[in-house]
Protein backbone atom coordinates (compact mmCIF):
# COMPACT_ATOMS: atom_id res chain seq x y z
CA UNK A 1 0.00 0.00 0.00
CA UNK A 2 1.22 3.31 -1.32
CA UNK A 3 1.42 6.21 1.42
CA UNK A 4 -0.60 7.90 -0.75
CA UNK A 5 -3.75 5.69 -0.29
CA UNK A 6 -6.45 7.37 1.02
CA UNK A 7 -5.03 10.85 0.81
CA UNK A 8 -6.94 13.07 -1.15
CA UNK A 9 -5.27 15.25 -3.83
CA UNK A 10 -6.15 17.82 -6.00
CA UNK A 11 -4.41 17.91 -9.40
CA UNK A 12 -4.31 21.48 -11.15
CA UNK A 13 -3.56 20.92 -14.76
CA UNK A 14 -2.19 24.17 -16.69
CA UNK A 15 -2.17 24.74 -20.71
CA UNK A 16 0.83 23.11 -21.82
CA UNK A 17 1.37 20.08 -24.28
CA UNK A 18 2.69 17.82 -21.32
CA UNK A 19 -0.65 17.77 -20.25
CA UNK A 20 -1.79 14.52 -21.89
CA UNK A 21 0.21 13.11 -19.30
CA UNK A 22 -2.16 13.72 -16.92
CA UNK A 23 -3.96 11.16 -17.74
CA UNK A 24 -1.91 8.23 -16.58
CA UNK A 25 -0.80 10.48 -13.64
CA UNK A 26 -4.33 10.24 -11.90
CA UNK A 27 -4.71 6.34 -13.03
CA UNK A 28 -1.66 6.15 -11.16
CA UNK A 29 -2.90 8.16 -8.20
CA UNK A 30 -5.92 6.50 -8.19
CA UNK A 31 -3.86 3.26 -8.53
CA UNK A 32 -1.95 3.97 -5.21
CA UNK A 33 -5.51 4.46 -3.47
CA UNK A 34 -5.61 7.86 -3.40
CA UNK A 35 -9.13 10.07 -4.14
CA UNK A 36 -8.76 12.81 -6.74
CA UNK A 37 -10.17 15.90 -8.00
CA UNK A 38 -9.17 17.83 -10.85
CA UNK A 39 -8.96 21.49 -11.91
CA UNK A 40 -8.03 22.62 -15.63
CA UNK A 41 -7.54 26.11 -16.58
CA UNK A 42 -9.90 27.15 -19.28
CA UNK A 43 -6.69 26.80 -22.12
CA UNK A 44 -5.63 23.33 -20.98
CA UNK A 45 -9.13 21.69 -22.47
CA UNK A 46 -7.15 22.11 -25.76
CA UNK A 47 -4.71 19.64 -24.80
CA UNK A 48 -6.76 17.15 -22.99
CA UNK A 49 -10.62 16.57 -22.28
CA UNK A 50 -12.08 16.73 -18.92
CA UNK A 51 -13.90 13.97 -19.97
CA UNK A 52 -11.02 11.78 -19.99
CA UNK A 53 -10.13 13.31 -16.75
CA UNK A 54 -14.03 13.18 -14.81
CA UNK A 55 -13.60 9.14 -16.43
CA UNK A 56 -10.35 8.08 -14.80
CA UNK A 57 -10.82 10.37 -11.57
CA UNK A 58 -14.22 9.48 -11.13
CA UNK A 59 -15.06 12.83 -10.20
CA UNK A 60 -16.27 15.40 -12.19
CA UNK A 61 -13.42 18.14 -13.55
CA UNK A 62 -13.51 21.59 -12.02
CA UNK A 63 -13.03 24.72 -14.32
CA UNK A 64 -14.49 27.70 -14.38
CA UNK A 65 -16.14 29.32 -10.90
CA UNK A 66 -19.49 28.08 -11.84
CA UNK A 67 -21.15 25.26 -13.77
CA UNK A 68 -24.41 25.99 -15.91
CA UNK A 69 -26.88 23.66 -15.02
CA UNK A 70 -29.93 24.36 -17.11
CA UNK A 71 -31.31 26.85 -15.21
CA UNK A 72 -29.38 27.30 -11.92
CA UNK A 73 -25.59 28.14 -11.58
CA UNK A 74 -23.44 25.85 -9.52
CA UNK A 75 -21.07 27.67 -8.03
CA UNK A 76 -17.69 25.97 -7.91
CA UNK A 77 -16.30 26.47 -4.30
CA UNK A 78 -12.37 27.18 -4.39
CA UNK A 79 -12.13 27.55 -0.72
CA UNK A 80 -13.96 24.37 -0.26
CA UNK A 81 -11.19 22.57 -2.82
CA UNK A 82 -8.17 23.93 -1.18
CA UNK A 83 -10.06 22.85 1.99
CA UNK A 84 -10.64 19.36 0.84
CA UNK A 85 -7.44 18.68 -0.76
CA UNK A 86 -4.62 16.54 1.59
CA UNK A 87 -1.79 17.71 -1.12
CA UNK A 88 -2.12 19.82 -4.57
CA UNK A 89 0.19 19.23 -7.26
CA UNK A 90 0.09 21.99 -9.85
CA UNK A 91 0.98 19.52 -13.43
CA UNK A 92 2.30 20.92 -15.97
CA UNK A 93 2.83 23.86 -14.74
CA UNK A 94 3.08 26.34 -17.66
CA UNK A 95 5.44 29.80 -17.13
CA UNK A 96 2.37 31.52 -17.80
CA UNK A 97 0.44 29.60 -14.19
CA UNK A 98 3.90 30.05 -11.92
CA UNK A 99 4.20 33.53 -13.05
CA UNK A 100 0.07 34.19 -12.03
CA UNK A 101 0.95 31.79 -8.60
CA UNK A 102 4.20 33.84 -7.38
CA UNK A 103 2.27 37.26 -7.98
CA UNK A 104 -1.52 35.96 -6.98
CA UNK A 105 -3.01 37.21 -10.08
CA UNK A 106 -6.45 35.24 -9.11
CA UNK A 107 -8.13 34.85 -12.97
CA UNK A 108 -8.96 30.97 -13.03
CA UNK A 109 -10.46 29.16 -10.76
CA UNK A 110 -6.78 27.13 -10.48
CA UNK A 111 -5.07 29.66 -8.87
CA UNK A 112 -8.03 30.63 -6.55
CA UNK A 113 -8.06 27.22 -5.34
CA UNK A 114 -3.77 27.37 -5.01
CA UNK A 115 -4.31 30.77 -3.02
CA UNK A 116 -6.56 29.60 -0.64
CA UNK A 117 -5.02 26.07 -0.13
CA UNK A 118 -4.00 25.34 3.01
CA UNK A 119 -2.09 21.63 2.60
CA UNK A 120 1.26 21.45 1.38
CA UNK A 121 1.49 22.25 -2.81
CA UNK A 122 3.71 20.41 -5.20
CA UNK A 123 4.12 22.28 -8.98
CA UNK A 124 5.94 20.13 -11.86
CA UNK A 125 6.91 22.92 -14.55
CA UNK A 126 6.93 22.06 -17.77
CA UNK A 127 7.94 24.35 -20.94
CA UNK A 128 10.14 24.65 -23.50
CA UNK A 129 13.96 25.20 -22.85
CA UNK A 130 14.47 28.93 -23.80
CA UNK A 131 11.21 29.87 -21.65
CA UNK A 132 13.06 27.82 -18.90
CA UNK A 133 15.66 29.49 -18.60
CA UNK A 134 14.21 32.66 -18.44
CA UNK A 135 15.08 35.17 -15.46
CA UNK A 136 11.47 35.78 -15.03
CA UNK A 137 10.62 31.56 -15.17
CA UNK A 138 13.60 31.41 -12.51
CA UNK A 139 12.28 34.30 -10.39
CA UNK A 140 9.16 32.02 -10.22
CA UNK A 141 10.65 28.95 -9.55
CA UNK A 142 12.71 30.60 -6.88
CA UNK A 143 9.70 32.97 -5.00
CA UNK A 144 7.32 29.71 -4.72
CA UNK A 145 10.45 27.45 -3.13
CA UNK A 146 10.60 30.38 -1.04
CA UNK A 147 6.55 30.04 -0.06
CA UNK A 148 6.88 26.78 0.61
CA UNK A 149 5.95 24.96 -2.54
CA UNK A 150 7.79 21.92 -3.50
CA UNK A 151 9.18 21.98 -7.06
CA UNK A 152 8.98 18.41 -8.77
CA UNK A 153 12.29 18.97 -11.68
CA UNK A 154 12.22 19.30 -15.08
CA UNK A 155 13.85 16.40 -17.16
CA UNK A 156 15.95 17.11 -19.95
CA UNK A 157 15.35 15.74 -23.39
CA UNK A 158 13.68 16.34 -26.20
CA UNK A 159 10.51 18.63 -26.27
CA UNK A 160 7.63 19.64 -28.26
CA UNK A 161 9.65 22.00 -30.02
CA UNK A 162 11.85 19.42 -31.64
CA UNK A 163 14.40 21.57 -29.60
CA UNK A 164 16.59 19.56 -26.72
CA UNK A 165 17.11 20.54 -23.44
CA UNK A 166 15.75 21.40 -20.00
CA UNK A 167 11.89 22.08 -19.91
CA UNK A 168 9.91 18.30 -20.19
CA UNK A 169 7.46 17.54 -17.18
CA UNK A 170 9.01 14.99 -15.25
CA UNK A 171 7.45 11.66 -16.01
CA UNK A 172 4.36 10.58 -14.19
CA UNK A 173 5.73 7.75 -12.50
CA UNK A 174 8.64 10.09 -10.80
CA UNK A 175 6.30 12.84 -9.77
CA UNK A 176 4.07 9.95 -7.92
CA UNK A 177 7.21 9.05 -6.57
CA UNK A 178 8.52 12.73 -5.43
CA UNK A 179 5.72 13.09 -3.47
CA UNK A 180 5.64 9.82 -1.71
CA UNK A 181 9.03 10.08 -0.94
CA UNK A 182 8.92 13.58 0.31
CA UNK A 183 5.96 12.77 2.17
CA UNK A 184 7.09 10.16 3.82
CA UNK A 185 10.35 12.17 4.57
CA UNK A 186 8.46 14.65 6.68
CA UNK A 187 6.68 11.73 8.47
CA UNK A 188 7.63 11.78 12.13
CA UNK A 189 9.78 8.00 12.31
CA UNK A 190 11.08 8.39 8.76
CA UNK A 191 14.36 6.57 9.09
CA UNK A 192 13.54 5.09 11.93
CA UNK A 193 12.67 0.61 12.07
CA UNK A 194 10.40 -0.54 14.66
CA UNK A 195 9.70 -4.04 15.81
CA UNK A 196 5.92 -5.50 16.54
CA UNK A 197 5.12 -8.98 17.69
CA UNK A 198 1.63 -10.20 17.09
CA UNK A 199 -0.83 -13.21 17.33
CA UNK A 200 -0.57 -16.33 19.44
CA UNK A 201 2.23 -18.89 19.48
CA UNK A 202 1.40 -22.61 18.81
CA UNK A 203 3.57 -25.41 21.03
CA UNK A 204 3.53 -28.26 19.07
CA UNK A 205 2.38 -31.71 21.31
CA UNK A 206 2.41 -33.87 18.19
CA UNK A 207 2.47 -33.82 14.73
CA UNK A 208 -1.52 -32.66 14.47
CA UNK A 209 -2.17 -31.40 17.86
CA UNK A 210 -0.47 -27.90 19.85
CA UNK A 211 -1.17 -25.81 22.86
CA UNK A 212 -2.19 -22.06 21.39
CA UNK A 213 -4.74 -19.28 22.61
CA UNK A 214 -7.28 -16.95 21.05
CA UNK A 215 -5.19 -14.43 20.23
CA UNK A 216 -6.34 -13.12 16.87
CA UNK A 217 -3.19 -10.48 16.22
CA UNK A 218 -5.82 -7.62 15.07
CA UNK A 219 -3.76 -5.36 18.03
CA UNK A 220 -0.63 -5.79 16.78
CA UNK A 221 -1.66 -5.91 12.87
CA UNK A 222 -2.94 -2.15 13.89
CA UNK A 223 -0.08 -1.12 15.28
CA UNK A 224 2.25 -1.79 12.56
CA UNK A 225 -0.38 0.09 10.26
CA UNK A 226 -0.06 2.72 12.34
CA UNK A 227 3.56 2.61 12.86
CA UNK A 228 3.59 2.75 8.82
CA UNK A 229 1.47 5.54 8.45
CA UNK A 230 3.73 7.46 10.87
CA UNK A 231 6.87 6.70 8.60
CA UNK A 232 8.27 4.11 10.12
CA UNK A 233 9.93 0.89 8.40
CA UNK A 234 7.88 -2.24 10.35
CA UNK A 235 8.81 -5.72 10.92
CA UNK A 236 5.96 -7.43 11.92
CA UNK A 237 6.77 -11.06 13.33
CA UNK A 238 3.67 -12.81 13.85
CA UNK A 239 2.22 -15.93 15.37
CA UNK A 240 -0.67 -17.95 12.92
CA UNK A 241 -3.10 -15.45 12.75
CA UNK A 242 -5.97 -14.37 10.02
CA UNK A 243 -4.81 -11.13 9.51
CA UNK A 244 -3.17 -9.33 6.71
CA UNK A 245 -0.90 -6.24 6.22
CA UNK A 246 -0.97 -4.57 2.94
CA UNK A 247 1.72 -1.67 3.06
CA UNK A 248 4.84 -1.38 1.41
CA UNK A 249 6.71 -0.49 4.83
CA UNK A 250 5.44 -3.77 6.89
CA UNK A 251 7.96 -6.40 6.19
CA UNK A 252 6.03 -9.30 7.59
CA UNK A 253 7.29 -12.36 9.52
CA UNK A 254 5.49 -15.79 9.83
CA UNK A 255 6.38 -18.01 12.89
CA UNK A 256 4.69 -20.10 14.89
CA UNK A 257 6.10 -21.35 18.25
CA UNK A 258 7.52 -18.95 21.39
CA UNK A 259 11.05 -20.18 20.25
CA UNK A 260 10.80 -19.19 16.57
CA UNK A 261 9.28 -15.50 17.78
CA UNK A 262 12.06 -15.56 20.03
CA UNK A 263 14.84 -15.87 17.37
CA UNK A 264 13.18 -13.36 14.79
CA UNK A 265 12.68 -10.79 17.15
CA UNK A 266 16.74 -10.95 18.30
CA UNK A 267 17.26 -10.65 14.41
CA UNK A 268 15.99 -7.61 14.08
CA UNK A 269 16.35 -5.77 17.76
CA UNK A 270 19.87 -4.53 17.32
CA UNK A 271 18.59 -2.16 14.32
CA UNK A 272 15.07 -1.15 15.37
CA UNK A 273 14.27 2.47 18.04
CA UNK A 274 11.19 0.77 18.99
CA UNK A 275 9.57 -2.75 19.72
CA UNK A 276 6.31 -3.36 20.70
CA UNK A 277 5.24 -6.52 22.18
CA UNK A 278 1.69 -7.56 21.76
CA UNK A 279 2.12 -11.21 20.82
CA UNK A 280 0.25 -13.60 23.19
CA UNK A 281 3.15 -15.72 23.77
CA UNK A 282 2.65 -19.63 25.15
CA UNK A 283 4.39 -19.58 29.04
CA UNK A 284 4.77 -22.89 28.58
CA UNK A 285 5.50 -25.57 25.91
CA UNK A 286 5.75 -29.43 26.03
CA UNK A 287 8.87 -30.75 26.56
CA UNK A 288 8.71 -32.96 24.19
CA UNK A 289 7.14 -33.31 21.06
CA UNK A 290 5.71 -36.57 20.42
CA UNK A 291 7.02 -37.92 17.02
CA UNK A 292 4.31 -39.58 15.69
CA UNK A 293 0.33 -38.34 16.11
CA UNK A 294 -0.40 -39.82 20.46
CA UNK A 295 -2.91 -42.92 20.14
CA UNK A 296 -6.17 -42.20 22.58
CA UNK A 297 -6.18 -44.42 25.68
CA UNK A 298 -8.81 -45.22 28.54
CA UNK A 299 -6.19 -43.49 31.37
CA UNK A 300 -5.29 -39.43 31.43
CA UNK A 301 -2.63 -38.45 29.22
CA UNK A 302 0.20 -36.03 31.38
CA UNK A 303 1.87 -33.78 28.97
CA UNK A 304 4.90 -32.04 30.70
CA UNK A 305 5.17 -28.73 30.13
CA UNK A 306 8.39 -26.62 30.64
CA UNK A 307 8.48 -22.84 30.50
CA UNK A 308 9.31 -21.12 26.98
CA UNK A 309 11.93 -17.68 27.35
CA UNK A 310 10.12 -14.67 27.90
CA UNK A 311 11.09 -12.60 24.90
CA UNK A 312 10.35 -9.36 25.89
CA UNK A 313 12.30 -10.28 29.28
CA UNK A 314 15.35 -10.87 27.33
CA UNK A 315 15.05 -7.76 24.91
CA UNK A 316 14.86 -5.51 28.43
CA UNK A 317 18.36 -7.50 29.08
CA UNK A 318 20.09 -6.19 26.10
CA UNK A 319 18.51 -2.83 24.90
CA UNK A 320 20.38 -0.27 24.97
CA UNK A 321 18.55 3.10 22.92
CA UNK A 322 15.35 1.10 22.12
CA UNK A 323 12.14 1.95 23.27
CA UNK A 324 10.49 -1.38 24.76
CA UNK A 325 7.15 -1.30 24.71
CA UNK A 326 5.28 -4.55 26.49
CA UNK A 327 1.81 -5.92 26.40
CA UNK A 328 0.06 -6.87 29.69
CA UNK A 329 -3.08 -8.72 30.35
CA UNK A 330 -4.49 -8.85 33.43
CA UNK A 331 -7.51 -9.52 35.68
CA UNK A 332 -6.79 -8.35 38.82
CA UNK A 333 -4.60 -5.94 40.71
CA UNK A 334 -4.35 -4.44 37.12
CA UNK A 335 -2.61 -1.64 37.48
CA UNK A 336 -0.12 -3.21 40.17
CA UNK A 337 0.78 -6.33 38.41
CA UNK A 338 0.99 -4.28 35.11
CA UNK A 339 3.59 -1.87 36.60
CA UNK A 340 5.39 -4.91 38.44
CA UNK A 341 5.83 -6.46 34.40
CA UNK A 342 7.78 -2.94 33.57
CA UNK A 343 9.69 -2.85 36.38
CA UNK A 344 10.64 -6.71 36.21
CA UNK A 345 11.19 -7.13 32.30
CA UNK A 346 12.78 -3.38 32.16
CA UNK A 347 10.79 -1.50 29.58
CA UNK A 348 9.74 1.90 28.71
CA UNK A 349 6.54 1.39 28.61
CA UNK A 350 3.32 -1.15 29.15
CA UNK A 351 0.25 -1.26 27.77
CA UNK A 352 -2.48 -2.68 29.90
CA UNK A 353 -5.59 -4.19 28.71
CA UNK A 354 -7.96 -5.30 31.09
CA UNK A 355 -10.42 -8.53 30.30
CA UNK A 356 -12.37 -7.48 32.92
CA UNK A 357 -13.88 -4.80 30.54
CA UNK A 358 -16.62 -5.73 27.70
CA UNK A 359 -15.15 -5.16 24.20
CA UNK A 360 -11.77 -5.18 25.07
CA UNK A 361 -9.39 -7.72 24.95
CA UNK A 362 -8.18 -10.77 22.74
CA UNK A 363 -10.39 -11.46 19.47
CA UNK A 364 -12.99 -8.56 18.93
CA UNK A 365 -12.46 -5.19 16.86
CA UNK A 366 -12.38 -2.63 20.20
CA UNK A 367 -10.22 -2.84 22.72
CA UNK A 368 -9.85 -0.60 26.05
CA UNK A 369 -6.23 0.35 27.23
CA UNK A 370 -4.20 2.47 29.27
CA UNK A 371 -0.74 3.52 28.62
CA UNK A 372 1.72 3.46 31.71
CA UNK A 373 5.31 5.06 31.48
CA UNK A 374 7.80 4.25 33.40
CA UNK A 375 7.84 7.31 35.68
CA UNK A 376 4.37 5.19 36.72
CA UNK A 377 2.69 7.90 34.70
CA UNK A 378 -0.88 5.87 33.27
CA UNK A 379 -3.08 8.06 30.49
CA UNK A 380 -6.53 5.45 30.08
CA UNK A 381 -8.17 5.59 27.38
CA UNK A 382 -11.87 4.93 26.60
CA UNK A 383 -12.96 2.11 24.33
CA UNK A 384 -11.72 2.33 21.05
CA UNK A 385 -11.63 -0.03 17.67
CA UNK A 386 -8.11 -1.28 17.62
CA UNK A 387 -6.84 0.62 14.96
CA UNK A 388 -7.91 3.87 17.22
CA UNK A 389 -6.04 2.54 19.94
CA UNK A 390 -2.98 1.57 18.03
CA UNK A 391 -2.82 5.45 17.02
CA UNK A 392 -3.30 6.31 20.64
CA UNK A 393 -0.31 3.88 21.48
CA UNK A 394 1.91 5.54 18.70
CA UNK A 395 1.23 9.10 19.46
CA UNK A 396 1.86 7.72 22.89
CA UNK A 397 5.56 6.82 22.28
CA UNK A 398 5.99 9.77 19.98
CA UNK A 399 5.62 12.04 22.66
CA UNK A 400 8.15 10.03 24.67
CA UNK A 401 10.86 9.73 22.65
CA UNK A 402 10.49 13.52 21.36
CA UNK A 403 10.42 14.28 25.38
N1 LIG B 1 5.83 -12.03 26.50
C1 LIG B 1 6.95 -12.44 25.77
N2 LIG B 1 7.39 -13.71 25.85
C2 LIG B 1 6.78 -14.61 26.64
C3 LIG B 1 5.64 -14.22 27.39
C4 LIG B 1 5.19 -12.92 27.28
O1 LIG B 1 7.50 -11.63 25.04
N3 LIG B 1 7.23 -15.86 26.70
C5 LIG B 1 5.39 -10.62 26.40
C6 LIG B 1 4.04 -10.41 25.79
O2 LIG B 1 4.14 -10.21 24.38
C7 LIG B 1 3.58 -9.14 26.50
C8 LIG B 1 4.20 -9.24 27.87
O3 LIG B 1 5.27 -10.17 27.73
O4 LIG B 1 4.10 -7.98 25.88
C9 LIG B 1 3.33 -9.66 28.99
O5 LIG B 1 2.70 -10.86 28.75
P1 LIG B 1 1.71 -11.49 29.85
O6 LIG B 1 1.29 -12.82 29.33
O7 LIG B 1 0.65 -10.51 30.23
O8 LIG B 1 2.67 -11.61 31.07
P2 LIG B 1 3.59 -12.71 31.57
O9 LIG B 1 4.93 -12.10 31.77
O10 LIG B 1 3.52 -13.90 30.68
O11 LIG B 1 2.97 -13.01 32.99
P3 LIG B 1 1.57 -13.67 33.40
O12 LIG B 1 1.11 -14.52 32.26
O13 LIG B 1 1.94 -14.44 34.60
O14 LIG B 1 0.66 -12.53 33.71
Amino acid sequence: MSILSGKKILLGITAGIAAYKTANLVRLFIKSGAEVQVIMTPASKDFITPLTLSTLSKNPVHSTFYEKEEENELWNNHVDLGLWADYMLIAPATANTLSKMTNGICDNLLIATYLSAKCPVYFAPAMDLDMYKHPSTITSLDKLQSFGNKMIPVTSGELASGLVGEGRLAEPEDIVSFMENDILSSMPLYGKKVLITAGPTYESIDPVRFIGNHSSGKMGFEIAKAAANLGAKVYLVSGPSNEIVNHDSVHRTDIVSAEQMYTACHQYFPEVSIAILTAAVADYRPKNIAAEKIKKKESALDIKLVPTKDILASLGVIKKEQFLVGFALETTNELINALAKLKQKNLDAIVLNSLNDQGAGFSGNTNKVTFIDKEERNTPFEMKSKSDVAIDIMNEILKKIDA
